[in-house]
């Protein structure tokens, strides 16, 4: 960032490089730094003496025009125009517009989406693939090898219900053609329970389907196949219509740990990580305790010799370090299930498969409300389906795209309403903070004014028809011209843009994302209600619009790492 190295290159005289600046935008000035006061503890000297040292330093760098000491030890920076402009410069010629890649050699094992096989994506699926798929765009775009994981709920007992009574009843729609549908496949997991809760009989035949499964029977298995193939191009058509890069060869489902079950148990139990406790494989924790007091296990494997989500997720845990080499590991996954995580993490340090160096996150997310308060469902009482939500957010982005483009028809329309639709559901769902619930609120989220996608997708479409009209070649910066306020803001909010970016890597809220891009936004309007730029004089107008065109840039780039289109035309 522009100011920091200023300051760094300044310091650097002073004494050592591990000095941070913490330069920050200031009411008072540009920037401040207010790094010195710990510096100064470290070297034990007066803070003010040493801001004043350091402001004798700058005071002769030709790209402030003044630094003054302030409060406890704080110093003020003004930039010169001329420095501002040069950062503009820099930043528009560089097709990564000045974004470092300090992601560069890390490589970070995210597991997001994660629906499960027979069922319908649901709203909670909708946050971890949305929240993951931004991670995940910009773990890459700062430099990181990233591997996606959708840890698919593809394996349980529930299979064994499932397949068995499939085959007791292959006229059902599900069972009769192998082009079943997954709505047919939800329809007969219904089905399928309601005789498992109700028939002793049958539920006794779909236990023996579990054990044949595990067995790896083969008339069962080819069954089991059929239906995670079915299940798995319906969550290619959503990943697709959502925009979203996730495909089929991401999908490493719980089945894939299956036979690495066993040897997780001993080795546990081996190494005196686990001990059995009532007939189960249990680890306990000192800090982990029930309502009653008494501790609450991490069940490792069950009384009957069964294992469960937990074990699963140790072996998960295990090859992404071994075998993948993750130096970070990231779970995009509802805030309820922080204590499992919690349990699988430690257990995993204490087996020795996560060693310190690297880092194991739940990346929680809050619920998603509906218009009652309460975790969104149907007025029947059903989870609401991801496509149908889908499909209601694009009809009416269609809506407001034709109003405010009546010429526009066929496919272009549909085009339009999708990239407003979509982008609106996912730009609402990330610029809330991540583990908070919000209500699901389609009237908002597709409002033209506030913190919106659309209102985004506009001001960026607004940035284009400007540099379309002057048309022309790329503008090139003039850095003797003098800087309006509105216009320094402006590149002072552009320089912010890889900070933000690092911010959301060092916290995973791509929240942080959407609100620089929409002060951004705000920014440039000012900017632009107070400078004229197609009327300006050739060399502010140049300026000018190499600032809509920086705007424009960042804005685009901004909104594709939230993954969402910026049209150039809306
Ligand atoms: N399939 C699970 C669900 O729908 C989420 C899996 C989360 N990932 C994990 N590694 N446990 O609740």
């Amino acid at each position: 960032m522009l100011s920091e190295s200023v300051i760094a290159a300044a310091t650097s005289t002073l004494g050592p490089a591990d000095f941070v600046p913490q330069v920050r935008r200031s009411e008072h000035a540009d920037f401040q730094a207010d790094g010195i006061l710990a510096k100064a503890r470290t070297l034990r000297r007066s803070p003010r003496d040493l801001a004043s040292a350091v402001v004798a330093v700058l005071a002769s760098d030709g790209l402030l025009t003044a630094a003054q000491v302030a409060g406890p030890g704080f110093v003020n920076l003004h930039l010169r125009d001329r420095a501002l402009l040069a950062q503009l410069a820099a930043r528009l010629t560089d097709p990564r517009l000045g974004i470092p890649t300090p992601e560069a050699g890390v490589t970070t094992v995210i597991d997001y989406s994660q629906p499960n096989i027979a069922k319908e994506m649901h709203v909670g699926h909708l946050r971890s693939t949305i929240i993951g798929d931004a991670l995940v765009r910009i773990l890459e775009h700062l430099g990181g090898t990233v591997v996606r994981r959708n840890h698919v709920g593809d394996w349980g007992t529930q299979f064994g219900m499932l397949i068995q009574y499939r085959l007791e009843h292959p006229d059902t729609p599900a069972a009769a053609s192998k082009a079943q549908t997954v709505s047919d496949l939800a329809a007969l997991y219904r089905q399928a329970r309601i005789a498992f809760d109700a028939d002793a009989a049958f539920a006794e035949r779909a236990r023996r389907r579990v054990v044949a499964l595990q067995g790896g029977d083969p008339e069962t298995l080819a069954a089991w196949r059929d239906i995670v193939a079915e299940s798995t191009r319906y969550f290619t058509e959503v990943y697709d219509r959502l925009g979203v890069r996730l495909t089929a060869a991401d999908a490493v489902g719980e089945s894939a740990y299956n036979d690495a079950l066993p040897d997780v148990a001993n080795d546990l139990e081996q190494t005196g990580v686990a001990a059995v406790s009532d007939g189960a494989l249990c680890v306990f924790f000192d800090a982990i305790r029930g309502p009653d007091g008494e501790p609450t296990p991490l069940i490792v494997r069950k009384r009957d010799g069964g294992f469960g989500y937990a074990a699963t997720d140790l072996a998960a845990v295990r090859q992404r370090v071994a075998d993948l080499g993750a130096n970070r590991i990231l779970y995009v996954v509802d805030a309820r299930q922080a204590l499992h995580f919690r349990m699988v993490f430690e257990t995993a340090r204490r087996a020795g498969w996560l060693p310190s160096a690297v880092d194991a996150v739940h990346v929680a997310f809050g619920t998603v409300l509906g218009p009652d308060g309460r975790p969104f469902k149907t007025r029947a009482g059903d989870t609401v389906r991801l496509v149908d939500l889908l499909t209601e957010a694009v009809a009416r982005a269609r809506a407001v795209v034709a109003g405010k483009n009546p010429e526009l028809s066929g496919t272009a329309l549909e085009q339009r309403a999708r990239q407003v639709g979509i982008g609106a559901v996912k730009y609402a769902d990330l610029a809330t903070g991540r583990t908070r619930d919000y209500t699901y609120d389609p009237d908002r989220m597709l409002a033209l004014t506030g913190n919106t996608g659309v209102y985004l997708q506009y001001a960026h479409a607004r940035v284009r028809s400007i540099l379309a009209r002057a048309g022309g070649p790329a503008p090139a910066v003039d850095l003797e011209a003098p800087l309006e306020p509105t216009e320094r803001a402006l590149i002072m909010d552009l320089d912010a843009f890889d900070d933000t970016l690092i911010e959301v890597t060092a916290t995973y809220e791509p929240h942080r994302l959407c609100g620089y891009l929409y002060r951004l936004a705000q920014t440039f309007t000012a900017f632009y209600e107070h400078c004229p730029v197609l009327r300006a004089d050739p060399v502010q107008r140049g300026n000018r619009l190499a600032l809509c065109q920086l705007t424009g840039d960042t804005l685009r780039t901004g909104l594709q790492l939230l993954g969402i289109d910026a049209p150039d035309q809306l």
